[in-house]
This record gives structure tokens, sequence and C-alpha cells, in this order.
């Protein structure tokens, strides 16, 4: 019974320490950004993570040393629109019916502002 209490207790820190680090901050917004600008960005930043994870996710990220990798694409790379006819990949993929161009502009904003990689 003692052990499975343990094993128990473990199960939930280890539990808590990934929650923990999947909501580790990774956005970079300009310093000279306004507070309540922001904060609307901080909310948009956080649907496009999501809408990326669902649309983009499966293609472009990669795992190094167990860590899932998001591109850094540039802003010449960020199109908006254009991204649906950038290869056959995305003109098959990326269909209006798919990713509406709100939700792309949203995922945009994510790509834009992620934290870039080392
Ligand atoms: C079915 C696979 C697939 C999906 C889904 C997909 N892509 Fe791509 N994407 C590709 C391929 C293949 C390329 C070209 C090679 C590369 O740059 O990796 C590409 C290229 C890109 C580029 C670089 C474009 C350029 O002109 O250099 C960007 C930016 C990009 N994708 C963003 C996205 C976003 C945002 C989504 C989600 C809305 C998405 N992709 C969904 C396969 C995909």
């Amino acid at each position: 019974m003692k052990l499975t209490i343990t094993l128990f207790l473990i199960a939930c820190s280890f539990c808590t320490v990934c929650v923990a680090q999947k909501n580790k901050v990774t956005y970079e917004f300009p310093p000279e950004m306004k507070d309540a600008v922001r904060a609307d960005y901080i909310k948009q930043w956080e649907k496009g993570k999501v809408l990326y994870e669902i649309n983009c996710a499966k293609c472009h990220n990669t795992v190094e040393k167990r860590r899932v990798i998001v591109p850094d694409f540039t802003p010449e790379q960020l199109r908006g629109y254009e991204l649906r006819v950038t290869n056959a990949k995305h003109e098959s993929e990326i269909t209006e019916t798919a990713v509406s161009t709100e939700e792309l502009g949203i995922i945009m904003t994510f790509l834009s502002y992620k934290k870039k990689n080392k």
C-alpha cells in the first residue's frame, strides 16, 4: 500500500514538472510594445500556437534530443495568404476550409513572435 502511494506521488510530481515545462513562456514581443497591446497579442499568440499544432506541426516540427522544435521561419517566409500556394503540400493541406484566412493570420502571429531556437 505504501509503495502504491509513493509511486502515485512520484507520478504526480513528474506530471507537475511536465505541465510546468509545457507552460513555459516561449514568446518574445518587442519591448516597446504597450501593455494593453501586448495582452491582446499574448491571447492571439496562444490561439495561434494551438492552431499551429493542429494544422502545421505534423509537417514542420522536428525532434532534437527529445525536445520538440518549432522551426524559425523568416518574416519573408511568413507571407500570409501566399503561404497557401507556395508548394503542392500546402495547396492540398492548407485549404480555405481547413484553415481560414483569419486563422492563418493568427498562426503567423504565433510563428513571428515565438522565441527563436538557439
Ligand atoms: C502536409 C505537410 C505540410 C503542412 C500540413 C504544412 N506545411 Fe508548410 N511546408 C511543407 C513543405 C514540404 C514545405 C517546403 C519545404 C520546407 O520549407 O520545409 C513547407 C514550407 C513552409 C514554409 C516556408 C515557405 C517559403 O516560402 O520558404 C512556411 C513558412 C510554412 N511551410 C508554414 C506552414 C504553416 C504556417 C502551416 C500550417 C498552416 C504549414 N506550413 C503546413 C509542408 C507542410
